[in-house]
């Protein structure tokens, strides 16, 4: 079977998108599908890359069982070529995700999605940056990509 392959995308790559990629690992594992999938992050801004994620989401994802392994890349034309969906926290992200693609690539490979289009039980219509906040942020993020990360699983299973 071939693998069905997710990008979660934010501006650095340090706090919401490798939230969202640990979070949906750990359903994934959960349910016996990790197989079934290729599960990445990236920003649309270069400045993090190499970096791991911010420190303050990592310590706020491990309060809940969540470990967030990634190191901040950035996303380039070739994942419209490889990724079969890519998901935007924001609509800043979705609009530079969209333009990039425009610009660069002729594929049209990919779904281009806001993940919180697959929210259900948070009224957030985009997932907050939490950077220059406070830590409770961090806990906001995690609350509502919880939800929508799973509603989009729903919606592909
Ligand atoms: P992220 O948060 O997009 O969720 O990774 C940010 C991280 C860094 C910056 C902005 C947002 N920054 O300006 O450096």
């Amino acid at each position: 079977m071939k693998k069905i392959s997710i990008l979660f995308v934010c501006l650095g790559n340090i706090c919401r998108s490798p939230a969202a990629e640990a979070i949906f690992i750990d359903l994934i594992k959960k349910k016996g599908l990790t197989d079934g999938f290729i599960v990445d992050s990236a920003g649309t801004g270069s400045w993090h890359i190499g970096k791991k994620a911010d420190a303050r989401m990592r310590i706020s994802a491990e309060r809940r069982g969540l470990n967030i392994l990634s190191t901040a890349r950035q996303i380039n034309p070739k994942d419209f070529e490889n990724f079969n969906y890519i998901l935007a926290m924001d609509n800043s992200n979705f609009k530079n995700i969209n333009d990039l693609k425009n610009r660069n690539s002729s594929s049209n490979f990919s779904s281009i999605k806001k993940i919180q289009d697959f929210r259900s039980v948070f009224k957030d219509l985009e997932v907050p940056d939490p950077y220059f906040g406070g830590d409770e942020g961090f806990d906001h993020v995690l609350d509502i990509l919880e939800d929508s990360v799973g509603g989009f699983l729903e919606s592909i299973s």
